[in-house]
């Protein structure tokens, strides 16, 4: 599976959104990650359906949304209609998974379970075969702009051996603090998915900032 970069949109100008995705995907984004926060589970507010909405009428790749919110499950449909093409939900606030993953599936988009920094690995295990990914937070949710915690890049490993374990080859999506100093480290550990907000919109130029990052977590072989 070849890597894709997941620009998030936390860190874009909002006024100028659609302007900030065209230039993430003219860089090569092959996603855009919409980071929903509800002021419980995280201490933050960002987005909810209408800039959902409004992203899925000019996004070009596919929206990756990443539920920060107490009860996900009570909203999984309406992100579905606005045009998620995945939906992951915490494991720490959601009590029913299997039943939570089964549903974002039946709705025909891909389903994923995040853990944070805190949440052990092994926290999968008992629905290890359903999820088409998993999502890593190498960050305590809430912002953008956060120093990725070392730790995460053994947590990594030990989540696509808990997949393995499973029979899955679910995709491994990691959040928080990628920068090109590091992507290759995580990439090296199992990642199949870069998220990144500051690393790409809070430089000036996103398209460079995506093409930077993928050169820098897959550096091309060099010809000797
Ligand atoms: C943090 C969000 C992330 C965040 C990433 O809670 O889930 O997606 O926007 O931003 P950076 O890359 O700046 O850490
Ligand atoms: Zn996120």
């Amino acid at each position: 599976m070849s890597l894709r970069i997941a620009p998030s949109i936390l860190a874009a100008d909002f006024a100028r959104l659609g302007e900030e995705v065209a230039a993430a995907e003219a860089g090569g984004a092959d996603l855009l990650h919409v980071d929903v926060m509800d002021g419980r589970f995280v201490p933050n507010i960002t987005v909810g359906i209408p800039v959902m909405e409004s992203l899925a009428a000019v996004a070009r790749v596919p929206l990756d949304v990443h539920l920060m919110i107490v009860e996900p499950e009570r909203h999984i449909d309406a992100f579905a209609r606005a045009g998620a093409a995945m939906i992951s939900v915490h494991a720490e606030v959601s009590p029913h998974l299997h039943r939570t993953l089964s549903a974002i599936k039946d709705l025909g988009v891909q389903a994923g379970v995040v853990l944070n920094p805190s949440t052990p690995a092994a926290t999968l295990e008992p629905v290890a075969d359903l999820p088409d990914f998993v999502l890593v937070m190498s960050v305590n949710p809430g912002f953008s702009g956060q120093r990725f915690i070392d730790g995460s890049v053994d947590k990594i490993a030990a989540v696509r051996a808990v997949l393995e374990r499973a029979g899955s080859r679910a995709a491994i999506e990691v959040d928080g603090g990628i920068q090109p100093d590091n992507a290759a480290r995580v990439v090296q550990a199992g990642a199949d998915i870069l998220v990144a907000g500051s690393a790409i919109f809070g430089a000036g130029d996103p398209a460079a900032a995506t093409r930077r990052l993928r050169q820098a977590a897959a550096p091309a072989p060099s010809i000797q």
